[in-house]
Protein backbone atom coordinates (compact mmCIF):
# COMPACT_ATOMS: atom_id res chain seq x y z
CA UNK A 1 0.00 0.00 0.00
CA UNK A 2 1.08 3.64 -0.78
CA UNK A 3 0.17 7.14 1.01
CA UNK A 4 1.76 10.68 0.09
CA UNK A 5 3.07 12.25 2.89
CA UNK A 6 2.87 16.09 2.60
CA UNK A 7 4.90 18.82 4.81
CA UNK A 8 2.38 21.82 4.25
CA UNK A 9 2.69 25.93 4.26
CA UNK A 10 4.77 25.91 1.17
CA UNK A 11 3.93 28.32 -1.88
CA UNK A 12 3.42 26.25 -4.82
CA UNK A 13 5.58 28.69 -7.53
CA UNK A 14 6.73 27.64 -11.34
CA UNK A 15 6.25 25.74 -14.44
CA UNK A 16 4.75 23.06 -15.31
CA UNK A 17 3.34 21.29 -18.63
CA UNK A 18 -0.39 20.27 -18.26
CA UNK A 19 -0.82 16.68 -18.72
CA UNK A 20 -2.48 14.95 -21.91
CA UNK A 21 -6.65 14.40 -21.13
CA UNK A 22 -7.92 11.27 -19.35
CA UNK A 23 -10.85 11.22 -19.86
CA UNK A 24 -9.85 12.24 -23.90
CA UNK A 25 -7.55 9.53 -23.80
CA UNK A 26 -10.18 6.70 -22.55
CA UNK A 27 -12.61 7.11 -25.16
CA UNK A 28 -10.05 7.68 -27.80
CA UNK A 29 -8.13 4.28 -26.80
CA UNK A 30 -11.36 2.45 -26.93
CA UNK A 31 -11.87 4.20 -31.05
CA UNK A 32 -8.34 2.55 -31.64
CA UNK A 33 -10.29 -0.56 -31.31
CA UNK A 34 -12.89 0.43 -34.20
CA UNK A 35 -10.91 1.59 -36.78
CA UNK A 36 -8.90 -1.62 -37.96
CA UNK A 37 -6.41 1.03 -38.38
CA UNK A 38 -2.98 2.44 -36.52
CA UNK A 39 -3.21 5.14 -34.71
CA UNK A 40 -0.49 6.97 -32.91
CA UNK A 41 -1.50 8.97 -29.56
CA UNK A 42 0.88 11.63 -28.47
CA UNK A 43 0.57 13.19 -24.87
CA UNK A 44 -1.78 9.86 -23.99
CA UNK A 45 -1.27 10.16 -19.87
CA UNK A 46 0.05 7.20 -18.08
CA UNK A 47 -2.27 6.67 -15.83
CA UNK A 48 -3.70 3.51 -14.00
CA UNK A 49 -6.96 4.21 -16.06
CA UNK A 50 -5.09 4.50 -19.30
CA UNK A 51 -2.92 1.42 -18.52
CA UNK A 52 -6.29 -0.69 -17.90
CA UNK A 53 -7.68 0.52 -21.26
CA UNK A 54 -4.39 -0.71 -22.68
CA UNK A 55 -4.84 -4.25 -21.39
CA UNK A 56 -8.79 -4.28 -22.61
CA UNK A 57 -7.15 -3.06 -25.82
CA UNK A 58 -4.76 -6.48 -25.78
CA UNK A 59 -7.40 -8.74 -24.70
CA UNK A 60 -9.08 -8.34 -27.07
CA UNK A 61 -6.39 -8.55 -29.75
CA UNK A 62 -4.80 -5.22 -30.73
CA UNK A 63 -1.39 -4.41 -30.44
CA UNK A 64 -1.12 -1.54 -27.95
CA UNK A 65 2.36 -0.10 -26.70
CA UNK A 66 3.85 2.93 -25.11
CA UNK A 67 6.62 4.95 -25.47
CA UNK A 68 6.56 7.96 -23.05
CA UNK A 69 3.70 9.84 -23.82
CA UNK A 70 3.18 8.33 -27.00
CA UNK A 71 0.90 5.17 -27.09
CA UNK A 72 0.69 3.00 -30.63
CA UNK A 73 -2.43 1.00 -31.15
CA UNK A 74 -2.92 -1.32 -34.29
CA UNK A 75 -6.07 -2.69 -34.30
CA UNK A 76 -5.83 -4.85 -37.40
CA UNK A 77 -6.25 -8.38 -35.89
CA UNK A 78 -8.59 -7.88 -32.59
CA UNK A 79 -10.41 -11.35 -31.95
CA UNK A 80 -12.46 -11.12 -29.44
CA UNK A 81 -15.69 -9.19 -28.63
CA UNK A 82 -15.82 -9.73 -24.44
CA UNK A 83 -13.76 -8.18 -21.69
CA UNK A 84 -13.57 -10.43 -18.26
CA UNK A 85 -15.07 -8.83 -15.25
CA UNK A 86 -11.42 -8.50 -14.07
CA UNK A 87 -10.32 -5.95 -16.61
CA UNK A 88 -13.84 -3.98 -16.54
CA UNK A 89 -13.58 -3.61 -12.73
CA UNK A 90 -10.47 -2.24 -13.34
CA UNK A 91 -11.75 1.27 -14.48
CA UNK A 92 -15.20 2.06 -13.82
CA UNK A 93 -14.98 3.98 -17.36
CA UNK A 94 -14.38 0.74 -19.28
CA UNK A 95 -18.16 0.91 -20.10
CA UNK A 96 -17.04 2.89 -23.15
CA UNK A 97 -15.73 -0.15 -24.91
CA UNK A 98 -19.13 -1.35 -25.29
CA UNK A 99 -19.58 0.80 -28.04
CA UNK A 100 -16.22 0.56 -29.69
CA UNK A 101 -16.96 -3.42 -29.36
CA UNK A 102 -20.20 -3.17 -31.13
CA UNK A 103 -19.02 -0.89 -33.75
CA UNK A 104 -16.14 -3.34 -34.93
CA UNK A 105 -18.27 -6.90 -34.41
CA UNK A 106 -21.28 -6.25 -34.18
CA UNK A 107 -21.95 -7.34 -30.74
CA UNK A 108 -20.17 -7.04 -27.80
CA UNK A 109 -20.08 -9.23 -24.14
CA UNK A 110 -18.82 -7.52 -20.92
CA UNK A 111 -20.19 -7.36 -16.96
CA UNK A 112 -22.15 -4.01 -15.93
CA UNK A 113 -19.52 -1.42 -14.35
CA UNK A 114 -21.56 -1.53 -11.18
CA UNK A 115 -21.68 1.39 -8.56
CA UNK A 116 -18.83 3.37 -7.82
CA UNK A 117 -17.55 5.60 -5.40
CA UNK A 118 -19.08 8.56 -5.94
CA UNK A 119 -22.86 7.40 -6.88
CA UNK A 120 -24.73 4.80 -8.78
CA UNK A 121 -23.66 5.61 -12.20
CA UNK A 122 -26.59 3.73 -14.19
CA UNK A 123 -25.79 2.99 -18.38
CA UNK A 124 -29.78 3.01 -18.81
CA UNK A 125 -29.14 5.74 -21.51
CA UNK A 126 -26.13 4.35 -23.15
CA UNK A 127 -28.31 0.94 -23.43
CA UNK A 128 -31.48 2.85 -24.78
CA UNK A 129 -29.60 4.64 -27.16
CA UNK A 130 -27.26 1.87 -28.49
CA UNK A 131 -31.02 0.10 -28.94
CA UNK A 132 -32.13 2.98 -31.34
CA UNK A 133 -28.71 1.88 -33.44
CA UNK A 134 -30.02 -1.92 -33.80
CA UNK A 135 -29.19 -3.39 -30.31
CA UNK A 136 -30.11 -5.91 -28.71
CA UNK A 137 -29.07 -6.47 -25.13
CA UNK A 138 -29.67 -9.04 -22.49
CA UNK A 139 -28.11 -9.56 -19.23
CA UNK A 140 -26.87 -13.21 -18.12
CA UNK A 141 -25.34 -13.65 -14.99
CA UNK A 142 -24.42 -9.86 -14.20
CA UNK A 143 -23.04 -9.66 -17.75
CA UNK A 144 -24.32 -7.26 -20.62
CA UNK A 145 -24.73 -9.36 -24.08
CA UNK A 146 -25.43 -7.23 -26.96
CA UNK A 147 -25.92 -7.87 -30.66
CA UNK A 148 -27.21 -5.61 -33.66
CA UNK A 149 -28.88 -8.94 -35.54
CA UNK A 150 -30.24 -6.34 -38.21
CA UNK A 151 -26.94 -5.01 -38.50
CA UNK A 152 -26.14 -1.28 -37.17
CA UNK A 153 -28.21 1.20 -38.72
CA UNK A 154 -28.06 5.15 -37.96
CA UNK A 155 -30.98 7.08 -35.98
CA UNK A 156 -31.99 9.77 -34.30
CA UNK A 157 -31.19 9.33 -30.45
CA UNK A 158 -32.44 12.27 -28.38
CA UNK A 159 -30.53 12.10 -24.79
CA UNK A 160 -33.03 12.69 -21.51
CA UNK A 161 -29.45 13.91 -20.04
CA UNK A 162 -26.39 15.13 -21.90
CA UNK A 163 -24.36 12.06 -20.42
CA UNK A 164 -20.68 11.99 -21.57
CA UNK A 165 -20.75 8.71 -21.61
CA UNK A 166 -23.29 7.88 -23.67
CA UNK A 167 -22.91 10.41 -26.39
CA UNK A 168 -19.27 8.56 -26.52
CA UNK A 169 -20.60 4.98 -26.76
CA UNK A 170 -22.96 6.94 -29.35
CA UNK A 171 -20.46 8.19 -31.83
CA UNK A 172 -18.39 4.97 -31.79
CA UNK A 173 -20.73 2.77 -32.46
CA UNK A 174 -22.32 5.25 -34.88
CA UNK A 175 -19.55 5.88 -36.84
CA UNK A 176 -19.74 1.76 -38.66
CA UNK A 177 -23.75 2.20 -38.28
CA UNK A 178 -25.38 2.43 -41.99
CA UNK A 179 -27.11 5.27 -42.08
CA UNK A 180 -26.57 8.81 -40.58
CA UNK A 181 -27.12 9.05 -37.15
CA UNK A 182 -28.31 12.21 -35.22
CA UNK A 183 -27.91 12.88 -31.19
CA UNK A 184 -29.53 15.45 -29.92
CA UNK A 185 -29.31 17.00 -26.18
CA UNK A 186 -25.85 15.38 -26.55
CA UNK A 187 -22.95 15.87 -23.92
CA UNK A 188 -20.65 19.24 -25.21
CA UNK A 189 -17.29 18.42 -22.97
CA UNK A 190 -13.78 19.16 -24.59
CA UNK A 191 -13.81 15.66 -24.37
CA UNK A 192 -16.82 14.82 -26.98
CA UNK A 193 -14.81 17.26 -29.29
CA UNK A 194 -11.61 15.53 -29.22
CA UNK A 195 -12.96 12.04 -29.64
CA UNK A 196 -14.84 13.12 -32.80
CA UNK A 197 -11.76 14.84 -34.19
CA UNK A 198 -10.05 11.81 -33.56
CA UNK A 199 -12.55 9.59 -35.38
CA UNK A 200 -12.62 12.28 -37.52
CA UNK A 201 -9.18 12.46 -38.65
CA UNK A 202 -8.59 8.50 -38.40
CA UNK A 203 -11.68 8.41 -41.45
CA UNK A 204 -15.45 9.54 -40.03
CA UNK A 205 -17.54 12.04 -40.71
CA UNK A 206 -18.47 13.63 -37.38
CA UNK A 207 -20.68 17.23 -37.49
CA UNK A 208 -21.32 19.20 -34.57
CA UNK A 209 -19.23 17.95 -32.10
CA UNK A 210 -19.48 20.52 -28.71
CA UNK A 211 -22.65 21.54 -29.64
CA UNK A 212 -25.71 19.64 -28.79
CA UNK A 213 -26.78 18.35 -31.96
CA UNK A 214 -23.86 15.90 -33.50
CA UNK A 215 -24.37 14.81 -36.80
CA UNK A 216 -22.75 11.08 -37.77
CA UNK A 217 -22.35 10.56 -41.59
CA UNK A 218 -21.08 6.96 -42.62
CA UNK A 219 -18.31 6.84 -44.30
CA UNK A 220 -16.96 4.18 -46.61
CA UNK A 221 -13.46 3.02 -44.87
CA UNK A 222 -10.93 3.98 -42.19
CA UNK A 223 -7.51 5.27 -42.25
CA UNK A 224 -4.63 5.32 -39.94
CA UNK A 225 -4.28 8.29 -37.85
CA UNK A 226 -1.93 10.37 -35.88
CA UNK A 227 -3.15 12.79 -33.13
CA UNK A 228 -2.52 15.10 -29.90
CA UNK A 229 -4.68 14.35 -26.98
CA UNK A 230 -6.16 17.87 -25.24
CA UNK A 231 -4.44 18.98 -22.18
CA UNK A 232 -6.69 17.39 -18.87
CA UNK A 233 -8.95 21.16 -18.07
CA UNK A 234 -9.41 19.29 -14.67
CA UNK A 235 -5.84 18.77 -13.74
CA UNK A 236 -4.98 21.93 -15.38
CA UNK A 237 -7.64 23.69 -12.35
CA UNK A 238 -6.36 21.09 -9.67
CA UNK A 239 -2.94 22.58 -9.66
CA UNK A 240 -4.20 25.98 -10.14
CA UNK A 241 -5.95 25.18 -6.63
CA UNK A 242 -3.03 23.89 -5.22
CA UNK A 243 -1.01 27.01 -6.01
CA UNK A 244 -4.00 29.83 -5.14
CA UNK A 245 -4.48 27.93 -1.54
CA UNK A 246 -0.75 28.24 -0.89
CA UNK A 247 -0.26 31.49 -1.95
CA UNK A 248 1.71 30.78 -5.07
CA UNK A 249 2.78 31.73 -8.37
CA UNK A 250 2.29 28.94 -11.17
CA UNK A 251 2.62 29.50 -15.28
CA UNK A 252 1.18 26.46 -16.71
CA UNK A 253 2.04 25.62 -20.09
CA UNK A 254 -0.29 23.70 -22.86
CA UNK A 255 -3.11 24.51 -20.66
CA UNK A 256 -6.14 25.11 -23.22
CA UNK A 257 -7.01 27.98 -21.57
CA UNK A 258 -10.78 27.91 -23.76
CA UNK A 259 -11.31 24.86 -21.93
CA UNK A 260 -11.07 26.30 -18.24
CA UNK A 261 -13.80 28.97 -19.05
CA UNK A 262 -15.99 27.76 -16.51
CA UNK A 263 -13.49 27.72 -13.50
CA UNK A 264 -12.13 30.89 -14.13
CA UNK A 265 -14.73 33.30 -12.55
CA UNK A 266 -13.99 30.87 -9.38
CA UNK A 267 -10.83 31.81 -9.34
CA UNK A 268 -11.00 35.20 -10.30
CA UNK A 269 -13.76 35.38 -7.31
CA UNK A 270 -11.06 34.21 -4.96
CA UNK A 271 -9.11 37.13 -6.00
CA UNK A 272 -6.56 35.22 -7.42
CA UNK A 273 -4.66 37.27 -10.94
CA UNK A 274 -5.07 35.15 -14.04
CA UNK A 275 -3.52 36.11 -17.37
CA UNK A 276 -4.34 34.40 -20.49
CA UNK A 277 -1.14 34.10 -23.56
CA UNK A 278 -1.97 31.75 -26.37
CA UNK A 279 -1.77 28.54 -24.43
CA UNK A 280 -0.08 29.51 -21.33
CA UNK A 281 -2.12 30.85 -18.28
CA UNK A 282 -0.47 32.24 -15.43
CA UNK A 283 -1.79 32.36 -11.41
CA UNK A 284 -0.91 34.78 -8.94
CA UNK A 285 -3.26 34.14 -5.51
CA UNK A 286 -3.53 36.99 -3.60
CA UNK A 287 -2.73 36.93 0.46
CA UNK A 288 -6.11 35.52 1.27
CA UNK A 289 -8.58 33.65 -0.17
CA UNK A 290 -12.10 35.04 -0.46
CA UNK A 291 -15.27 33.37 -0.78
CA UNK A 292 -16.85 32.10 -4.08
CA UNK A 293 -20.17 32.54 -5.72
CA UNK A 294 -22.18 29.77 -5.33
CA UNK A 295 -20.96 27.03 -7.07
CA UNK A 296 -23.39 24.76 -8.90
CA UNK A 297 -21.95 21.95 -11.05
CA UNK A 298 -23.39 21.52 -14.29
CA UNK A 299 -22.70 19.67 -17.36
CA UNK A 300 -20.18 21.64 -19.68
CA UNK A 301 -20.05 24.49 -20.25
CA UNK A 302 -21.37 24.62 -16.80
CA UNK A 303 -19.02 24.22 -13.21
CA UNK A 304 -17.47 20.89 -13.33
CA UNK A 305 -18.17 18.06 -11.34
CA UNK A 306 -14.91 17.05 -11.52
CA UNK A 307 -13.33 20.09 -9.96
CA UNK A 308 -15.72 20.75 -7.22
CA UNK A 309 -13.51 18.90 -4.18
CA UNK A 310 -10.54 21.17 -5.21
CA UNK A 311 -12.73 24.16 -5.65
CA UNK A 312 -13.99 24.03 -1.96
CA UNK A 313 -10.45 23.64 -0.78
CA UNK A 314 -9.78 26.89 -1.74
CA UNK A 315 -13.64 27.93 -0.39
CA UNK A 316 -12.25 26.25 2.61
CA UNK A 317 -9.37 28.44 3.04
CA UNK A 318 -11.00 31.59 1.72
CA UNK A 319 -11.96 34.74 4.17
CA UNK A 320 -16.59 34.50 4.19
CA UNK A 321 -18.91 32.03 3.69
CA UNK A 322 -19.37 29.87 0.09
CA UNK A 323 -21.92 27.28 -1.25
CA UNK A 324 -21.73 24.37 -3.85
CA UNK A 325 -24.23 21.90 -5.09
CA UNK A 326 -23.97 19.03 -6.57
CA UNK A 327 -26.21 18.38 -9.25
CA UNK A 328 -24.14 15.81 -11.43
CA UNK A 329 -23.18 12.64 -9.18
CA UNK A 330 -24.98 11.65 -5.73
CA UNK A 331 -21.82 10.86 -4.05
CA UNK A 332 -19.23 13.33 -4.58
CA UNK A 333 -19.15 14.90 -0.82
CA UNK A 334 -16.70 11.97 0.57
CA UNK A 335 -14.00 14.52 0.78
CA UNK A 336 -15.81 16.52 3.16
CA UNK A 337 -15.32 14.61 6.14
CA UNK A 338 -11.48 14.02 5.78
CA UNK A 339 -11.07 18.07 5.30
CA UNK A 340 -13.38 18.40 8.33
CA UNK A 341 -10.49 16.66 10.23
CA UNK A 342 -8.39 18.79 8.72
CA UNK A 343 -10.05 21.74 10.66
CA UNK A 344 -12.15 22.85 7.77
CA UNK A 345 -15.58 24.07 8.51
CA UNK A 346 -17.85 22.56 6.40
CA UNK A 347 -21.99 21.11 6.04
CA UNK A 348 -23.19 19.15 4.41
CA UNK A 349 -27.42 18.88 3.66
CA UNK A 350 -27.95 16.24 0.42
CA UNK A 351 -26.51 17.79 -2.45
CA UNK A 352 -25.50 21.48 -0.68
CA UNK A 353 -22.28 21.97 1.11
CA UNK A 354 -22.04 25.04 3.13
CA UNK A 355 -18.45 26.13 3.23
CA UNK A 356 -17.55 28.84 6.00
CA UNK A 357 -13.85 30.06 5.14
CA UNK A 358 -10.98 29.43 8.07
CA UNK A 359 -7.84 30.86 8.40
CA UNK A 360 -5.83 27.51 8.41
CA UNK A 361 -5.92 24.15 8.31
CA UNK A 362 -3.67 21.30 10.06
CA UNK A 363 -1.93 18.53 8.77
CA UNK A 364 -3.97 14.97 9.46
CA UNK A 365 -3.93 11.25 8.32
CA UNK A 366 -6.69 11.32 5.93
CA UNK A 367 -8.11 8.92 2.90
CA UNK A 368 -9.14 9.16 -0.29
CA UNK A 369 -12.01 7.74 -1.41
CA UNK A 370 -12.14 8.71 -5.01
CA UNK A 371 -10.03 10.02 -7.48
CA UNK A 372 -10.67 13.68 -7.53
CA UNK A 373 -11.69 14.12 -4.06
CA UNK A 374 -8.64 12.66 -3.28
CA UNK A 375 -6.76 14.92 -5.27
CA UNK A 376 -8.32 17.67 -3.01
CA UNK A 377 -7.16 15.82 0.00
CA UNK A 378 -3.84 16.62 -1.41
CA UNK A 379 -4.06 20.03 -2.25
CA UNK A 380 -5.41 20.45 1.49
CA UNK A 381 -2.38 19.25 2.61
CA UNK A 382 -0.49 21.42 0.85
CA UNK A 383 -1.81 24.50 2.25
CA UNK A 384 -2.16 22.75 5.84
CA UNK A 385 -0.40 23.45 8.68
CA UNK A 386 2.31 20.63 10.07
CA UNK A 387 2.16 17.03 8.10
CA UNK A 388 -0.91 15.18 5.96
CA UNK A 389 -0.57 11.83 4.94
CA UNK A 390 -3.02 10.65 1.93
CA UNK A 391 -3.69 7.23 2.00
CA UNK A 392 -5.79 4.99 -0.62
CA UNK A 393 -4.00 7.07 -3.13
CA UNK A 394 -4.52 4.52 -5.58
CA UNK A 395 -7.55 6.42 -6.50
CA UNK A 396 -5.64 9.05 -7.21
CA UNK A 397 -2.91 7.53 -9.53
CA UNK A 398 -5.90 6.28 -11.85
CA UNK A 399 -6.12 10.51 -12.93
CA UNK A 400 -3.03 12.60 -11.73
CA UNK A 401 0.19 11.83 -13.98
CA UNK A 402 3.14 11.82 -11.66
CA UNK A 403 1.24 14.06 -9.65
CA UNK A 404 3.78 14.26 -6.58
CA UNK A 405 7.00 14.34 -8.39
CA UNK A 406 4.69 17.90 -10.35
CA UNK A 407 3.85 19.24 -6.83
CA UNK A 408 7.61 18.79 -5.99
CA UNK A 409 8.88 20.77 -9.19
CA UNK A 410 7.03 23.79 -7.75
CA UNK A 411 7.98 23.26 -4.14
CA UNK A 412 6.11 21.11 -2.88
CA UNK A 413 7.19 19.08 0.08
CA UNK A 414 5.90 15.92 -0.86
CA UNK A 415 6.76 12.27 -0.94
CA UNK A 416 4.68 8.58 -1.61
CA UNK A 417 5.50 6.04 1.14
CA UNK A 418 5.25 2.55 0.77
CA UNK A 419 2.93 0.77 3.87
CA UNK A 420 1.56 -2.32 5.17
CA UNK A 421 -1.62 -0.75 5.94
CA UNK A 422 -3.80 1.83 3.91
C1 LIG B 1 -17.69 11.34 -17.33
O1 LIG B 1 -18.33 10.30 -16.61
C2 LIG B 1 -16.31 11.45 -16.72
N1 LIG B 1 -15.60 10.20 -16.91
C3 LIG B 1 -16.41 11.80 -15.25
O2 LIG B 1 -15.11 11.99 -14.75
C4 LIG B 1 -17.18 13.11 -15.12
O3 LIG B 1 -17.35 13.39 -13.75
C5 LIG B 1 -18.54 13.00 -15.81
O4 LIG B 1 -18.36 12.59 -17.19
C6 LIG B 1 -19.32 14.30 -15.80
O5 LIG B 1 -18.58 15.31 -16.40
C7 LIG B 1 -14.98 9.97 -18.06
O6 LIG B 1 -15.00 10.75 -18.99
C8 LIG B 1 -14.20 8.70 -18.17
P1 LIG B 1 -22.17 11.05 -17.39
P2 LIG B 1 -19.69 9.67 -17.18
O7 LIG B 1 -22.61 9.88 -18.18
O8 LIG B 1 -19.58 9.53 -18.64
C9 LIG B 1 -26.20 9.97 -15.00
C10 LIG B 1 -13.33 11.70 -13.21
O9 LIG B 1 -13.12 11.89 -11.99
N2 LIG B 1 -26.40 8.93 -16.02
O10 LIG B 1 -22.21 12.39 -18.04
O11 LIG B 1 -19.95 8.47 -16.37
C11 LIG B 1 -25.01 9.60 -14.09
O12 LIG B 1 -25.40 8.70 -13.08
C12 LIG B 1 -14.63 11.12 -13.71
O13 LIG B 1 -12.47 11.92 -14.08
C13 LIG B 1 -27.57 8.20 -16.00
O14 LIG B 1 -28.46 8.40 -15.16
O15 LIG B 1 -20.71 10.82 -16.79
C14 LIG B 1 -24.59 10.94 -13.57
O16 LIG B 1 -25.41 11.29 -12.49
C15 LIG B 1 -15.57 10.75 -12.63
N3 LIG B 1 -27.73 7.21 -16.93
C16 LIG B 1 -24.85 11.87 -14.74
O17 LIG B 1 -25.77 11.18 -15.60
C17 LIG B 1 -26.78 6.94 -17.88
O18 LIG B 1 -27.01 6.04 -18.71
C18 LIG B 1 -23.61 12.24 -15.54
O19 LIG B 1 -23.01 11.08 -16.05
C19 LIG B 1 -25.60 7.72 -17.89
C20 LIG B 1 -25.43 8.71 -16.95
Amino acid sequence: MERLRIQGGRPLCGELQVQGSKNSALPILAACAVTGRTAILHHCPELRDTAAAMRILRWIGCEARREGDTVFVCSQTPHRFDIPETLMREMRSSIIFLGALLGRFGKAELSAPGGCAIGLRPIDLHLSALEALGVHTAEIGGRLCCTAPQGLHGAGITLAFPSVGATENILLCAVCAAGETVIRNAAREPEISDLAAFLNGSGARIEGAGTDTITVIPQPEFRNSEFDIMPDRIMAATYMAASAVTGGELLLHRAAPQHLLPVLPLFEQAGCYIRIQKDTLRLRAPQRLQRVRPVRTMPYPGFPTDFQASAMVMAALAHGTSVFLETIFECRYKHVPELVRMGAHITVQNNVAVVEGVPQLHGASVQAADLRGGAALVTAGLAAEGETTVSCIGHIDRGCERFEQNLASLGAEIYREHTDVE
